[in-house]
């Protein structure tokens, strides 16, 4: 199906989706048990806009974006659900979609989903080590990037490289391309990351904490230059933090996660000023909120998150959750329902929807 869009519409329909995740599982099958990593993920990412995930440690944010670049080793493995990538091309203002690829169904080794990995879908870490490799040069890192997916020369891949570490605002781009990892800073190491990850102009670029090792200066001009580049490019980012001061900066629309689901997903106002989820709630409720005049106290978010080997019966916050009604919340899991009268936004609990999830995942 060849459809055009204009690339700033609100999305509509699926073609507008950039990459749809549908009830996704992912497993870690250890020698102590079966970690659960993901139980039913699903997310709509539309198109040229910046979806945050957010969620306390371990609530499978990581997870979820290495199942989608299918990154996840053994013992790992995606034991259920779709993953679909619409193939994009963009022309100025338009764009055209393609195709639409299962990334699921791929071999994790194969020539296709190394085709999409860098040109489809990009990836920055919080660690720039893990995807600059330390005995190359960050020049010739970006050039080797740029020939696997577009057909130039040498000379002009050079060039494109010392173009894009000048948007990264790199100071002096043309003496920074011949210098190794480990002579910048971690700031400037960042940037040359997202200069990687921009070189194939990626129609999606998933940034795991990419601020979280960073000093708060040099985050904020990381996330200023992120929130620029997405404004020129128009490109659509899934930006995953457990920092909601970031997320309020940065995202459109959010998803909060726990425990390898997503409990609400709702357009970035409606997160902060009008949460549904008890645990959205208490995410709130334990962050300092910049600006505030109330001089309130914060809460930790009462227990801790569960293990993910062990087999919770009922909604999964509902052991740390204040509002628990015993012998529903701890009886059934709730099903994703849509708010009346919102747009956008859905969440996954029994105060506002008796919809719950069967045991092969059906809504009931
Ligand atoms: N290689 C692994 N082996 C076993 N369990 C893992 C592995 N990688 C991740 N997990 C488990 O998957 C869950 C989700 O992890 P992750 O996605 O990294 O969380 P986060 O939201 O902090 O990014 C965690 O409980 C973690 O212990
Ligand atoms: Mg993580």
């Amino acid at each position: 199906m060849v459809q055009q869009q204009p690339v700033h519409a609100a999305p509509t329909s699926e073609a507008e989706l950039v990459l749809r995740i549908r009830d996704l599982h992912t497993y870690f099958y250890t020698v102590v048990g079966v970690a659960k990593a993901l139980n039913g993920v699903n997310l709509d990412i539309p198109y040229g806009k910046v979806l945050g995930i957010v969620g306390e440690s371990g609530c499978g944010k990581s997870v979820t974006a290495l199942s989608a670049m299918r990154l996840v080793l053994p013992p790992g493995r995606i034991v259920k659900g779709e993953i679909l990538l619409n193939r994009i091309r963009r022309e100025g203002d338009t764009y055209t979609v393609l195709d639409e690829v299962n990334i699921t169904d791929l071999d994790p080794r194969g020539h296709e989903i190394r085709s999409i990995r860098g040109r489809e879908i990009a990836m920055i870490f919080q660690e720039p080590m893990t995807s600059l490799n330390p005995s190359y040069t960050v020049g010739n890192q970006i050039v080797e990037a740029i020939l696997l997916h577009q057909d130039v020369s040498k000379e002009e891949a050079r060039d494109r490289a010392i173009n894009i570490l000048r948007r990264v605002e790199l100071p002096n781009a043309e003496a920074v391309v011949d210098r190794y990892p480990h002579e910048l800073s971690g700031g400037m190491r960042q940037r040359a990351m997202i200069a990687m990850a921009l070189s194939c102009t990626p129609s999606l670029l998933i940034a795991d904490e990419p601020t979280t090792a960073l000093d708060v200066t040099t985050e904020a001009e990381i996330l200023d230059l992120m929130r620029e580049l997405q404004a020129q490019m128009g490109m659509t980012i899934v930006f995953i933090t457990h920092n909601l001061g970031v997320v309020a900066q940065m995202c459109d629309q959010v998803a909060v996660m726990y425990l390898g689901r997503v409990v609400e997903s709702a357009p970035v106002d409606d997160i902060f000023y009008d949460p549904q989820h008890p645990y959205t709630q208490a995410l709130l409720r334990s962050i300092p909120r910049i600006g505030s005049r109330t001089k309130k106290r914060l809460e930790p978010i009462r227990g801790v998150v569960p293990d993910p080997y062990a087999d919770i019966r009922g909604c999964p916050f509902h052991d740390r959750c204040s509002a628990c009604m015993p012998g529903i919340c701890d009886v059934r899991v709730p099903a994703m329902s849509v708010l009346p009268g919102k747009v956008g936004h859905e969440v996954r609990c029994f105060l506002h929807s008796d919809a719950y999830e069967g045991d092969d995942g059906h809504v009931a």
